[in-house]
């Protein structure tokens, strides 16, 4: 049986709120196809709540997730954190990067992690920075960087390891249109192969771009419509 890349079953997330707890994802199933799924509803809705199900940030209270054929519910947190490292990239809206490294350094740090050797990492995030139109920006810090040029150099980092999953939560929602457009194109670019592309988001010009939309609702998956 293949593996699935990235597959929701029967997903709840329940949250205690005092006395009281909050369903904020119900029963969610859904098996990612390739390509880039958008995932919409309002402000409350569950989105983030599932992105940090499906990425094994949080576990569930019930149902299983499977990420590049791993278990996340039932794996302990450095597992879970291991398989992210090696099979999942992030792009959230913004405190992408790390202020105290160059943005050649912030893309080569996730091979850092996986112990890649350190000429391969240096060769990698420089071409990964070609890739997103900031070889100009190799030594310059994240201070010294457009919010679009962050988002373009997070978008590098989140491919150092060639991800089979990328996940997007806002990735544009601090940046004006133009730069807004870039960073869409970018991550819209990346979904090639058996990559699947997770891009969370409120505005549906961004998600008129993905291939299909997951529409939330007070935590529940109410609609799957794909792209004529
Ligand atoms: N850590 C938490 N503790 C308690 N309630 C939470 C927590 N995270 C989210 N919630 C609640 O779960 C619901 C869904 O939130 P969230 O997933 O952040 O929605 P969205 O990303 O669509 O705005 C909301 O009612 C929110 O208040
Ligand atoms: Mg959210």
């Amino acid at each position: 049986m293949k593996k699935p890349i990235l597959q929701a079953k029967n997903l709840t997330k329940r949250y205690r709120q005092g006395e009281a707890w909050i369903e904020a994802l119900k029963g969610f199933s859904y098996d990612f196809p390739p390509g880039v799924t958008a995932v919409v509803g309002p402000s409350g809705s569950g989105k983030t709540t599932l992105l940090n199900l499906l990425a094994g940030f949080d576990t569930p209270t019930e149902g299983e997730v499977y990420l590049a054929g791993n278990p996340l519910h039932a794996l302990g947190e450095d597992d879970r954190a291991g398989v992210r490292l090696l099979h999942a990239g992030f792009v959230f809206q913004s405190w992408n990067l790390l202020p105290t490294l160059t943005a050649l350094e912030n893309v080569a740090f996730p091979m850092l992690l996986k112990g890649v050797p350190a000429k391969e990492r240096t060769e990698r995030a420089r071409a990964l920075l070609a890739e997103v139109g900031l070889s100009h920006r190799e030594d310059h810090f994240p201070r010294q960087l457009s919010g679009g040029e962050q988002q373009r150099v997070a978008i590098a980092r989140a491919l150092a390891l060639d991800p089979l999953v990328l996940f997007a939560d806002e990735p544009t929602g601090n940046l004006d249109s133009a730069a807004g457009s870039r960073v869409l194109e970018l991550l819209v670019r990346q979904a090639q192969g058996e990559r699947r592309v997770v891009l969370v988001t409120h505005d549906p010009e961004v998600a008129a771009r993905a291939e299909r939309i997951l529409r939330l609702k007070d935590g529940a998956l109410i609609e799957i419509q794909e792209r004529p």
